[in-house]
């Protein structure tokens, strides 16, 4: 079976597309420089499909680093990138010199290597605040944050690195809002501090380290006034890599995909679903809106399932019993 690099295989959507690579029969070797992980989560991969994948821990914008793990691998996932909008905000160059520089090494040593399949994560943050919905992949793009032009500019690197070289394929996957965790509970999302995200920050209300979830706020023109995103369980979404993954090995050429359900649900529509998980009421408040926050957004997801044959199959029940499963049985995520 052909050899895969996961960049960013410690993290949260690396670690369960390493899980769905192994179960595929792929070999997967995950190169991370733990900035925002931690390599137990390595053992824990191995728990669950009873092989280890090989690690080495370092940076992608290290060149030789990058060279030598690419020996032997037929094909790229890269996840590696910072990825918290507010923070992109305030370190642009940061974001600018971590998502840019990993991607131009990462395919410079590729082309050394003579290496012509990569996955890459994007975002359906290039978007930006779409005119209409569902999201089609040649909808115009625009970006709001630094974050979001490095998922942008990424993507043109991409595209030019395929122009230039016939022989290179690139999926470019525009993953829309990716929650839940691994079905056993073992693997999940494990973020630093304080959740900027709904469902890791209703996942800490719900098992006691915060005291209430602020919805912000009820006044947007949507069914019910909260905000609408395009929930996917990330479990749907490391699948979807997996046949990215093979589709690249026998394809040319860039092709920028969007990886969502294709349906909306609103905030109190998720926190229902989390209070159905858990099994109790949770406590919430109404407050202003989120700056730089957009309306309604949900996917289009016909390509996906033309080109990978790739469809979402799990709804927000199971992406919530799934979060808290993890979340209860992990109240500190990683942490012994
Ligand atoms: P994550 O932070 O859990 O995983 C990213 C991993 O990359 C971490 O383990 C981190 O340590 C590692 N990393 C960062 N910079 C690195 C570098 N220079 N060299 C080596 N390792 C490095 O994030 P995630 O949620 O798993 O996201 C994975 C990718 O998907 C990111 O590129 C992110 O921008 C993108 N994405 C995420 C979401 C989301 O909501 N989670 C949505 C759209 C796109
Ligand atoms: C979802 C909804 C909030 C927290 C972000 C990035 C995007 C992509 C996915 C990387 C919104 C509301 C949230 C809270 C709330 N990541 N909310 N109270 O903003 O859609 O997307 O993650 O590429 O680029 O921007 O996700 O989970 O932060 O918010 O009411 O405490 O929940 O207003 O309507 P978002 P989110």
């Amino acid at each position: 079976m052909p050899k895969v690099l996961v960049t960013g295989g410690a993290g949260y959507i690396g670690s369960h597309t390493c899980v769905e690579l192994l179960n595929a029969g792929y070999e997967v070797v995950v190169m991370d420089n733990l900035c925002n992980s931690k390599a137990g989560v390595l053992d824990r991969i191995e728990t669950i499909t009873g092989k280890k994948p090989a690690f080495i821990e370092g940076d992608v914008r290290d060149y030789d680093a990058v060279k030598r793990a690419l020996c032997g691998v037929d094909g790229v996932i890269h996840f590696a990138g910072l990825k918290a909008v507010g923070e992109s905000v305030k370190k642009p160059l940061l974001y600018y010199d971590n998502n840019l520089g990993s991607t131009i090494t990462l395919l410079q040593a590729m082309e050394e290597m003579g290496v012509n399949a990569i996955v890459f994560s994007s975002s359906a943050t290039v978007y930006g605040d779409p005119a209409t919905v569902p999201v089609k992949e040649d909808f115009p793009l625009s970006c709001a944050s630094p974050y979001a032009y490095t998922k942008y500019m990424c993507e043109r690197i991409l595209e030019g690195a395929c122009v230039a070289n016939e022989n290179l394929s690139a999926l470019l996957l525009r993953y829309f809002n990716p929650i839940g965790a691994h079905e056993s509970g073992i693997i999940g999302e494990d973020p630093n501090g304080i959740p900027n995200n709904l469902l890791p920050y209703i996942a800490k209300v719900a098992v006691g380290q915060l005291p209430k979830l602020t919805i912000f706020g009820d006044d947007y023109p949507t069914r019910d006034g909260t905000g609408v995103r395009d929930y996917i369980h990330v479990v749907d979404l490391a699948k979807g890599h997996v046949l990215a993954m093979d589709y690249a090995l026998t394809h040319k050429g860039a092709e920028a995909i969007n990886l969502g359900t294709g349906s909306g649900s609103s905030v109190l529509e998720v926190f229902h679903a989390f209070e159905r998980a858990c099994g109790r009421e949770l406590p919430y408040m109404i407050g202003p809106r989120r700056e730089g926050d957009v309306p309604e957004y949900f996917a289009e997801t016909t390509k996906a399932k033309e080109l990978l044959g790739w469809v979402a199959e799990k709804d927000i029940d199971d992406m919530c019993a799934d979060t808290w499963r993890w979340q209860k049985g992990n109240p500190n995520g990683y942490e012994e």
